[in-house]
């Protein structure tokens, strides 16, 4: 990870202390600051996005998208995890077509956003009962590489199928278009109590 987005993530993570501060004493649920989690989850999914294509535009240039399939399966996970590791938060990407299996829709909350997202793109905060404040947001197919993995027959070439279909026999994240509704991230930030 570069420099500067470690520096960004410390500049990200005071803010969620900054979310923490209040008065003394035990305050079990924080009220939710929406204009500070909406920066913060701005911040920490655009640092994730980057991170993973960075890595992936490289992995394609060294070795083309088999290589890159290959990388994504090995190291996705792992660097979402330590962007996340950086906060006390959580950072997952879910589809309901996902190609991971752990990247599936299963909770009511996750399928309400998924839902949400079908009529407005926008990013959204919520907090849960326990404190726990979600941000959502979602992840569109925005540019041609993408297509190279999760696009129709016609755009992912034969080596990258083969490479998915070993690594991914369940994989349901192809057939997308330019503009499509790919994903979307769910960041769970927890306020210091
Ligand atoms: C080199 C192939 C490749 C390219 C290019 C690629 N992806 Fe993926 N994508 C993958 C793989 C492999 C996974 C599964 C990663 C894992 O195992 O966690 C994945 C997972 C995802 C997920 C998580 C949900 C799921 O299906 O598991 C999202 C969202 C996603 N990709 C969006 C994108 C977007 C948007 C782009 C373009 C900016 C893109 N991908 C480009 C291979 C690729």
């Amino acid at each position: 990870m570069t420099r500067s987005v470690k520096l960004l993530l410390a500049g990200a993570a005071s803010a969620v202390v900054f979310i923490g501060c209040g008065e003394n004493g035990p305050a079990p649920k924080k009220p939710l600051d929406t204009a500070m989690a909406m920066a913060l989850g701005d911040s920490i999914s655009a640092q994730a996005q980057q991170v993973l294509l960075k890595n992936v535009s490289a992995a394609m240039q060294a070795g083309g998208p088999e290589h890159a399939v290959a990388f994504c399966n090995t190291r996705a996970v792992p660097l979402t995890d330590s962007v996340a590791a950086l906060f006390d938060v959580d950072v997952q990407r879910l589809s309901d077509r996902n190609r991971n299996p752990d990247n599936g829709i299963r909770l009511p909350q996750d399928r309400a956003a998924w839902e949400r997202f079908a009529g407005d793109k926008s990013a959204f905060v919520q907090q849960d009962a326990e404190g726990t404040v979600w941000y959502y947001k979602p992840i569109t197919v925005g540019m041609p590489t993408c297509l190279k993995c999760h696009g129709g027959a016609e755009d992912i070439a034969e080596g990258t199928r083969a490479a998915l279909a070993e690594k991914y026999p369940r994989d349901r994240a192809t057939g997308y278009q330019q503009g499509d509704l790919r994903g979307m991230w769910k960041i769970g930030l927890r306020p210091k109590p």
